[in-house]
């Protein structure tokens, strides 16, 4: 019997990705004949995990803080929305190479096709422009929006991501009047930031949501807790309303894609990555 092939998570801390969980529930389910660990990796301890890992030791991992950059620059072969983005959170290992991509921002896209929001053509609204927010808006640019404002605490940093898309995104200030307009004529909010995740403060004031059209839907990346402040209210309001969970599942299920070359349904293996997180 031939021993299973491994992949694994990276990352420092890592001990708290749902990964191996997501992984191991799909592999299980889909019988295929891989394992999926949890490894942790130093700061300062990349070059020596690639060479582990070219040595035979796994055929692709995933990565979380503090390699996605890191690894952009270091892969062999980089996927051009992994390119854009600057962030891999995908490698596959093949022939002595390494193969980066990044399934965060077509994960977040399958995400809201999943809750029947087809982005092409619609304006949408991003506060937020650090990692999490770069995929969300660069996903949305890549899926055809007419339009994407993003509103940012720090200015600079929202320009330099609406620069990636200068035909397409602008920017705006995070509260204030010239965020009320374009909430207004919006069709999808989304919270990039890391206000309203567990342990990281609050929105002081959620009164902007009042501006949002009724039925534009609402969607927080935080998923712990699983309905934050911002989402309670916008369902308050009447507004569909999607949280992280989604992305975290899907942008799993296309990892384990470039993984093992296996297209893998979503609702194949969707329930149980549900009633695994459920369990955990
Ligand atoms: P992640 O990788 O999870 O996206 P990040 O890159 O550190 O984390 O980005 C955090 C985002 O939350 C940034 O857009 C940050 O705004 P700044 O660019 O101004 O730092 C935003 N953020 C964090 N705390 C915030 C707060 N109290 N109010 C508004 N925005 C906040």
């Amino acid at each position: 019997m031939t021993a299973a092939k491994k992949l694994c998570v990276i990352g420092w801390p890592v001990e708290h990705s749902k990964s191996p969980l997501l992984h191991n529930t799909m592999l299980g389910v889909l019988g295929l004949d891989y394992e999926y660990l949890c490894q942790p990796v130093p700061p300062d301890g990349l070059e020596d995990f690639l060479a582990a890992a070219l040595a035979g030791g796994y055929v692709g991992f995933n990565a979380t803080m503090p390699f996605k950059t890191q690894l952009a620059h270091r892969v062999d072969v980089l996927d051009p929305l992994a390119r854009k983005l600057e962030a891999v959170n995908t490698v596959c290992i093949q022939n002595g190479k390494l193969y980066g991509y990044n399934t965060d921002c077509p994960g977040f896209i399958a995400a809201l096709r999943g809750a029947g929001f087809d982005p092409s053509g619609k304006k949408a609204v991003l506060l937020g422009a650090g990692g999490a927010a770069r995929a969300v808006a660069v996903g949305l640019c890549e899926a055809g929006v007419k339009s994407l404002t993003v509103c940012n605490r720090t200015p600079e940093k929202g320009a330099a991501l609406a620069a990636l898309y200068p035909d397409i995104m602008s920017t705006s200030p995070l509260m204030g009047p010239q965020l009320l307009d374009t909430l207004s004529e919006a069709d999808l909010l989304v919270n990039g930031t890391s206000v309203g995740m567990a342990g990281q403060g609050e929105w002081p004031d959620l009164d902007f949501l009042a501006a949002l059209p009724r039925d534009a839907l609402a969607v927080d990346l935080i998923y712990h807790p699983d309905r934050t402040q911002l989402l309670a209210r916008a369902q308050a309001l009447g507004h569909p309303t999607m949280n992280g969970l989604p992305l975290l599942l899907h942008q799993a299920i296309l990892a384990l894609e470039h993984f093992t070359g296996a297209a893998i349904p979503p609702e194949a293996v969707l329930p149980a990555l549900e009633r695994a997180l459920q369990v955990s």
